[in-house]
């Protein structure tokens, strides 16, 4: 069985103060949601912060990027190094927004996901298409390309220890939701992609996340397909009770 994972995607939102707040608010909403991993990743300058609010509690936290290098003169970049050393455990990679908004190539993704791997953080890492891709019928080839050049020369082991995020672009902060059936194909697709290159055994212990437009509202009937293993939320997980309340209702 795969334990299913919920994690909040703050993006450019919170300052420390704010950060530390929602962890100790959030902290007694989920004390006992034994079903699933927590997850939440705030901005570079609330990681520890977080990460201390958080201690000793079920919730993690993650980066929203981290450069492939371990150090060097990266102007305004940070390391895996400096994640951990943050209190990291999770970092996320390839966001969509990350793709448009800094021209992250697959390539880059990859050369992130080994470096994430090497300094022992678990990488999420995000694949999905924009509205165009999808209306043109080719949701299967981007995911396809995505793959095999994001995920370019990982081991076995490697995938089992990684986390993956379909988040179709278009449905991104939009309040437009895949629904469950479109969502749980994508998934497929992408679990067949790892079975076919590491075997089923594999495929079937990584964890798919779908994220766009999850809210309490929608959890339940995302989870409750076979293959959607949790969600990557972004707008609703910046209130800790909308956050809690996905997070309790993500049992299936
Ligand atoms: P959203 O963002 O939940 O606000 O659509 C999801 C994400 O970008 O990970």
């Amino acid at each position: 069985m795969r334990k299913p994972v919920i994690a909040g995607n703050w993006k450019m939102y919170k300052t420390i103060d704010e950060a530390v707040r929602f962890v100790r608010e959030l902290r007694p909403l989920v004390a006992r949601a034994e079903h699933c991993e927590i997850i939440v990743a705030p901005p570079f300058t609330a990681l520890r912060a977080a990460a201390d609010a958080a201690r000793g509690s079920n919730i993690a936290v993650a980066a929203q990027d981290a450069h492939w290098d371990t150090e060097g003169a990266h102007t305004g970049d940070i390391s895996m190094r400096m994640l951990l050393d943050a209190g990291c455990t999770h970092v996320i990679l390839g966001h969509s927004e990350r793709r448009q908004d800094h021209w992250e190539t697959d390539e880059d993704v990859n050369r992130k996901l080994k470096a994430a791997l090497g300094a022992g953080l678990i990488p999420i890492v995000c694949v999905g298409e924009t509205l165009v891709e999808r209306e043109s019928g080719r949701t299967e080839e981007v995911l396809e390309r995505q793959f095999s050049r994001g995920f370019d020369a990982l081991t076995p082991l490697e995938f089992s220890r990684i986390m993956m995020a379909y988040e179709p672009v278009w449905a991104i902060g939009t309040g437009r939701t895949a629904t469950p059936e479109m969502a749980a194909a994508s998934h497929a697709q992408l679990r067949s992609l790892v079975g076919d290159r590491c075997g089923d055994v594999t495929a079937n212990q990584i964890r798919i996340l779908y994220g766009g437009s999850v809210k309490p509202e929608n959890i339940r009937g995302l989870v409750a397909k076979a293959g959607i293993d949790g969600a990557l939320v972004g707008g609703a997980s910046l209130k800790a009770d909308w956050f809690a309340a996905i997070v309790n209702d993500s049992r299936g």
